[in-house]
C-alpha cells in the first residue's frame, strides 16, 4: 500500500518537471531569422521608422473606417509608399540589408503606393473591400520581413 501511495505523493512534482521539460524546447526554439548588422545610429533610425509604419497602418485603418479614402491614400503614399523612400533614408539603409530584405522593403513601398491608388479610386467607387485587400498586401510585406530578418 505504502509503495503505491508513494508515487502518488510525488506525482505533482514529477508532472511539473515533465511539463517543464516539454515546454522548455519550445521556449528555446531556435531563432532562424537572419541577423542583420548595422551601426547603432542606423538601427535606432530604422526602428523609429518601424514604429511610424505601425502608427501609419493604424491611422490608415481609422481613416478607412470613417470613409476618408483620400486621407488614407495620402498617409499611405507619404509615410509608407514610394514617396516616403527619401525621408526614410532608404537608399542609405538599404546598403546594410541583405538582398532579400531589400526586396521585401521595396515590395512594401510599392504595395503601399498601390494601396494609395486603390484608396483614391475608392473615393469614387466606395469599394472598401478592394481597398482593404490592397492594404493587406502592405502588411503581408511587414510580416514577411519580420519572419526572415532581425537586427543584431
Ligand atoms: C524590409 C524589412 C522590414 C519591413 C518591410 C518591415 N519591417 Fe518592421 N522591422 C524589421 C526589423 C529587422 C525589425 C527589428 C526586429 C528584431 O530585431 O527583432 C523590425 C521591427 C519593427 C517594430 C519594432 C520597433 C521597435 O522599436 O522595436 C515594429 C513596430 C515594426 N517593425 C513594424 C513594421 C510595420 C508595421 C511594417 C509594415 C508596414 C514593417 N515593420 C515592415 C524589418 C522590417
Amino acid at each position: 500500500m505504502a509503495l503505491t501511495m508513494e508515487p502518488r505523493v510525488k506525482h505533482p512534482i514529477l508532472s511539473l518537471i515533465a511539463l517543464s521539460l516539454l515546454i522548455m524546447p519550445v521556449q528555446a526554439a531556435e531563432d532562424l531569422r537572419v541577423a542583420v548588422e548595422m551601426p547603432d545610429m542606423m538601427k535606432s533610425h530604422m526602428l523609429a521608422n518601424m514604429r511610424d509604419h505601425l502608427l501609419t497602418l493604424s491611422e490608415i485603418q481609422s481613416a478607412l473606417a470613417k470613409g476618408e479614402y483620400e486621407v488614407a491614400a495620402d498617409l499611405a503614399e507619404k509615410r509608407l509608399g514610394m514617396t516616403s523612400l527619401e525621408s526614410h533614408g532608404a537608399a542609405h539603409m538599404a546598403g546594410f540589408m541583405p538582398k532579400g530584405m531589400q526586396e521585401i522593403g521595396y515590395n512594401m513601398h510599392r504595395a503601399a503606393s498601390r494601396f494609395a491608388v486603390k484608396a483614391q479610386e475608392a473615393q469614387v467607387t466606395r469599394d472598401l473591400p478592394r481597398a482593404l485587400g490592397a492594404l493587406s498586401e502592405v502588411s503581408q510585406q511587414c510580416i514577411a520581413c519580420h519572419a526572415g530578418y532581425r537586427l543584431k
